[in-house]
């Protein structure tokens, strides 16, 4: 079987190759953004001929929320004619599509986690470009995952966790927002129940169970919690102050609350999922 990872030196794809030793009855196709740039159609269509991959893992993005305000045609050219064009490759090769989605989708004002059936309202450009991404895989090609997903971190590129990190190492004091509410995602659980969902899909190709999907980890907590927690875990003695988000304004606005229930994907294939806090230590 084999599977090709889009976007392969970002979190998701470095996790991905972390885990891949761990699956050898899988041959793993890792691409970096000059390997195959989402947004050129000529160069899906003759890696694809290359590799005629069983799956297709999209964990290309554009993924910079704050300065995507600035840049909206360089997010939607990523998030949405990307998307287009890896799901138009997938459907020319008959490969099952993977795509990555997130959390800000939604506006954040409901108080109860989000199912895949509320209806997405972003508030920013990233979260808009990211709706319209999945929008046009629905529209493109049948055979598809899209998992939802937040917050996001790992020992790989750029997150809150190591921004913290690197913070405590310059600073004496830090301020984080308490007001948001979510749940951090470890990026090596997600790669691999991306790679459960193959097996299962893999085992059951009669009867798949394409479509939308949330993923993160249990439970839930505020920027503030998630801080707390990493400087704990790293036995690092810091002054940590909760702040309202009024107090740190940012381009782009984020949910107050989005957390995301997970039930259908648990129940459909069968994961168990880890408390955000196990994750850290
Ligand atoms: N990070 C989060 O907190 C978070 C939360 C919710 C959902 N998500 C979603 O999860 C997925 C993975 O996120 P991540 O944190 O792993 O992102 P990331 O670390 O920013 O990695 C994104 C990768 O996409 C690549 N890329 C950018 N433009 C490309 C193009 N035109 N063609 C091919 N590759 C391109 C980048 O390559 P270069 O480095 O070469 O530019 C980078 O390796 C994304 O779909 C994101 O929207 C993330």
């Amino acid at each position: 079987m084999v599977v090709l990872v889009t976007g392969s030196s970002g979190q998701l794809g470095q996790s991905l190759q972390h885990i891949a030793p761990n699956y050898q009855e899988i041959q793993f196709v890792f691409c970096t953004s000059s390997d195959l740039n989402i947004t050129d159609i000529a160069q899906c269509h003759s890696v694809f001929e290359q590799y005629q991959p069983d799956y297709c893992i999209n964990a290309a993005a554009y993924t910079a929320v704050d300065k995507a305000e600035s840049e909206p045609e360089k997010a939607y050219a990523i998030n949405v004619t990307g998307a287009k064009n890896i799901a138009e490759v997938c459907k020319a090769y008959n490969t099952v599509l993977l795509h990555i989605s997130t959390d800000f989708v939604f506006d954040g004002t409901q108080q109860s986690p989000y199912t895949e059936e509320d209806i997405p309202n972003p508030t920013g450009v990233y979260g808009k470009t990211k709706w319209e991404g999945e929008k046009v895989i629905l529209q493109t090609w049948e055979k598809h995952y899209i998992l939802r997903t937040s917050w996001v971190y790992s020992q790989f590129g750029h997150n809150f966790m190591k921004t913290m990190l690197r913070l405590a190492s310059e600073r004496d004091t830090i301020s984080v927002v308490n007001d948001q509410i979510g749940t951090p995602t470890h990026a090596v659980d997600l790669a691999n129940a991306l790679v459960q969902l193959i097996t299962v899909d893999n085992q059951q190709p009669t009867t798949p169970n394409f479509g939308i999907y949330n993923f993160s980890n249990e439970g839930q907590c505020s920027w503030y919690d998630f801080a707390k927690k990493i400087f704990e875990v790293n036995k690092i003695q810091i002054d940590l102050k909760a702040i309202p988000t009024s107090s740190f304004p940012t381009p782009a606005q984020r949910p107050a609350f989005s957390v995301l229930d997970k039930s259908k994907i648990k129940n459909t294939f069968g994961l168990s999922v880890k408390n955000w806090e196990a994750c850290l230590v």
